[in-house]
């Protein structure tokens, strides 16, 4: 009864390009590359490709699982699935996780539509100095940000009450493809600089001196990020896939979908950076102060083309964002509109409004109020620090001891073959990475983001 009411996407195309619209964004632009770049080049992206294979798809894989048997927003999925035990704190979990994560990353989705707008209206036009101010007056002023940032929430909101299909999985085949373009075009206008075969050398690179533990457990920590694992994401959408949903192949198109745009974000950052001299840093500080200096003075010949790259290059940051804060959004909504037994519409309308309660505390606490800090970080750091370093670890961990050890054997192998329709051949080496590997992977992040090993 329940899964014929639920919505559900109507194509495979629409669960890929939601599900990869959630796994693309900020962290594929702003740390990928840094992190490739500063950890030994294709020997990194190695490694990364590596995690992303033998641990981030399993773990995605498993919220798959759980999403799409049960049927429900996360918070239920585990609670069903286990018959309403402590099992459900996971769920819960989650579904924190990823409603506090949605308040900062609006902050950061508004930056960018500011940052359209300056771009075309010139105002990112002069020298280092000045763009550097711009951004900290921007991004300290008390009130500029927050009025982008309900304006991200305003767009984000009007695709969420739209619905699963005509809103989520439209938005998504729309978005995506226009996403895709637009870097290419970047790209390609990055390489072609002079000098930039440099850039491209850095990256590409493979510097196995660079190659210590730190760089193994960066990689899985980013990759556990830049795949949406642990944040309620991966599963919500998973209750909207179909029976027939192939979920192993989804996230291994998904996870190619997102190493694809992480790599092509280096090949745009790394040759115009390196082109004009520059070494890019990682976070808001490369988009928002390194990336606009490397448009001035690599495009200085023909300011014009500056003009429409920095335009494109934020179009791009903005459409990567949004897809990204639906499936947060999405989360939440799904979870407020089932469990609270609210229309879907005001469920929405619930979420949009205390996230942006989030959202303005955390761009206040940026600068325009000092107060809005704890343990000597402000609360957009905080809230940064608590859901990437704490909750997903712990959330991805039991998510595969749940999988693992809890559910019965058959539920997964009915899961991964679709009722014994498809084969099987990854049942094995899919059960031991969620027993052992994977937990013990995540285990090993956790105590080392948080200094203890
Ligand atoms: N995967 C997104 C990124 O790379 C971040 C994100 C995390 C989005 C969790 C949704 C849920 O930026």
């Amino acid at each position: 009864m329940e899964s014929t009411q639920r919505a559900n996407f109507g194509s495979r195309l629409g669960i890929i390009l939601a599900t990869a619209g959630s796994a693309v964004g900020l962290g594929n632009v702003w740390r990928f590359p840094y992190m490739a770049g500063q950890n030994g080049g294709a020997v990194f992206i190695l490694i990364y490709v590596g995690c992303v294979l033998l641990l981030g798809i399993p773990c995605m894989v498993s919220e798959f699982i759980i999403g799409r048997r049960a049927q429900a927003n996360t918070a239920r999925a585990y609670s069903k699935l286990s018959n309403g035990t402590a099992w459900k704190w996971v769920g819960y979990l989650g579904i924190l996780t990823g409603f506090i994560i949605m308040g900062y990353y609006a902050v950061v989705s508004g930056w960018c539509l500011e940052y359209i707008y300056a771009s075309l209206m010139g105002h990112l036009q002069g020298d280092t100095d000045y763009v550097q101010d711009y951004f900290e007056r921007f991004s300290t002023n008390p009130w500029k940000p927050i009025v982008w940032m309900l304006l991200f929430f305003g767009i984000t909101h009007w695709v969420i009450v739209r619905g699963v299909e005509k809103g989520i999985e439209k938005a998504a085949k729309l978005l995506m493809p226009t996403l895709f373009i637009l870097l290419l075009i970047i790209v390609v206008a990055a390489c072609s600089l002079p000098g930039a075969d440099k850039g491209v050398k850095y990256l590409l690179h493979p510097d196995f001196s660079k190659v210590t533990s730190d760089v193994f457990l960066g990689a899985l920590g980013q990759s556990f990020y830049s795949l949406s694992i642990a944040m309620g994401c991966l599963c919500t959408y998973a209750s909207y896939f179909g029976p027939k949903t192939d979920l192993t192949r989804c996230a291994m198109q998904i996870s190619l979908i997102d190493c694809l745009v992480a790599i092509l974000a280096g090949l745009m950052i790394f040759p115009a950076a390196f082109s004009v001299g520059v070494n890019p840093g990682s976070g808001p500080s490369l988009v928002f102060i390194t990336l606009p200096n490397v448009f001035n003075q690599a495009f200085s010949a023909v300011p014009w083309l500056g003009t429409l790259i920095a335009f494109l290059f934020y179009a791009l940051l903005s459409l990567a964002a949004l897809t990204s804060l639906m499936s947060l959004h999405e989360a939440s909504t799904a979870f407020l509109h089932e469990e609270m037994k609210v229309t879907r519409y005001r469920g929405a309308a619930v979420v949009s409004a205390i996230g942006a309660v989030i959202g303005v505390v955390s761009s206040l606490s940026l600068g325009g109020y000092d107060a809005l800090q704890l343990f000597d970080m402000s609360l957009f750091d905080v809230f940064d620090f608590v859901t990437g370093q704490i909750f997903l670890p712990i959330g991805g961990f039991f998510t595969c001891l749940f999988v693992g050890w809890y559910l019965p054997k058959r539920i997964i192998h009915d899961e991964l073959t679709n009722g014994g329709t498809l084969r099987s051949r990854i049942f094995r080496p899919f059960l031991f990475s969620v027993r052992y590997v994977c937990p013990l992977c995540i285990l090993l992040i956790f105590l080392h983001q948080l200094g203890i090993i």
